[in-house]
């Protein structure tokens, strides 16, 4: 292998700049020649790698987004945009690829791949949600976590002062990672998770009992795919219970993508990207790199995407438990 590339795709995170600066700085220093492909697939298609050297990495670990920009790419999901992307790599001669992203990202991959089996590809998990089998951590989780809690801190100044009942929406499209995580460290006093069947009427007494008989302020931690629908939603819904409730509604939406990675983030990013490319340089493909226990381990893109994470129930229990 003398020729690698590496891109980020998908909904951006916190960390893959981390992550690509580990790559590139690991192939340079086992002798390959590296190059980041900007936008992800769509930049594939278009021919627009550039060649990476020490220096263009320096100075992002701390950054939050991504140098090599993202997107979500249509024309990868066709065979033409596909053979066009091959070409591509073909005219560069690059042989293996780093992907950082989610499950879209892996599964454009796997397809390439058999079709495509000269190109070797090996992945980093890069989402916010943390919905990827085979890793306890993607890229950008922690720090998504740690922003939804100094969000939801603040929100809970304001909630106090005004005794209010605050619904706050957290990011999780189909899974509720953020929201557990981001509820137990707030010590909200309800956290609805896709996961996990909303008892809508343990809801409501759990309401009662705290603003009723306590007559304070109530933090309520949503996912936006929680079934019930989202914040604005469950809000509704329960305002129509309670008509003398104060009721607020924070969606935080895109901030919980941004801002500076956490220690851990940096750390895990780094270690990730580095194993990737150790992965091509022994021969590997299609697999993903994760954390497993606190140590790397590689899961195979099939099982990456489907396998479904299950949620730690003792941390479920735990968010009962002590709101
Ligand atoms: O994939 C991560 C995620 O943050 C989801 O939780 C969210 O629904 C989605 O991205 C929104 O992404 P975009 O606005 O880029 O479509």
């Amino acid at each position: 292998m003398k020729k690698i590339a590496v891109f980020t795709s998908g909904g951006d995170s916190p960390g893959m700049n981390a992550c690509l600066r580990a790559v590139v700085r690991t192939g340079i220093r086992n002798d390959l020649e590296v190059f980041g492909i900007m936008e992800g697939y769509k930049g594939m298609i278009a021919g627009e790698f550039r060649q990476m050297d020490t220096q263009s990495v320096s100075n992002i670990i701390q950054r939050g987004g991504t140098i090599l920009k993202s997107a979500r790419c249509k024309a990868f999901i066709t065979k033409e945009g596909r053979k066009k992307a091959y070409l591509q790599l073909k005219k560069v001669g690059i042989d293996g690829i780093v992907a950082i992203g989610g499950d879209g990202t892996f599964t454009g991959a796997d397809i390439f791949m058999k079709e495509y089996p000269d190109i070797k590809i090996v992945g980093c998990p890069g989402t916010i949600d943390n919905d990827l089998y085979g890793t306890d951590f993607t890229i950008g989780f922690d720090t998504a976590v740690n922003t939804a809690m100094d969000a939801i801190d603040r929100i809970k100044d304001t909630a106090n002062s005004h005794n209010r009942l605050f619904f706050v929406e957290v990011m999780g499209r189909d899974v509720g990672y953020i929201a557990l995580r981001s509820g137990i460290a707030t010590g909200a006093e309800a956290v609805l998770l896709p996961e996990r069947h909303t008892d809508y009427d343990r809801l409501i007494t759990e309401i009662e009992k705290n603003y009723r008989l306590k007559n304070r302020s109530i933090i309520v931690v949503v996912a936006e795919g929680d079934e019930m629908g989202g914040a604005l939603k469950v809000a509704k819904t329960v305002g129509k219970k309670f008509k003398e409730l104060d009721i607020r509604v924070s969606i935080l939406g895109h901030i919980q993508r941004g801002g500076r990675p956490t220690a851990l983030e940096r750390v895990n990013a780094s270690w990730m990207g580095m194993e990737a490319v150790k992965a091509l340089l022994e021969g590997d493909k299609g697999v993903m790199i994760g954390m497993v226990n606190n140590k790397v381990k590689r899961t195979t893109f099939e099982k990456a995407i489907k396998n479904k994470k299950t949620m730690n129930p003792y941390l479920v229990e735990l968010a009962h438990l002590l709101a």
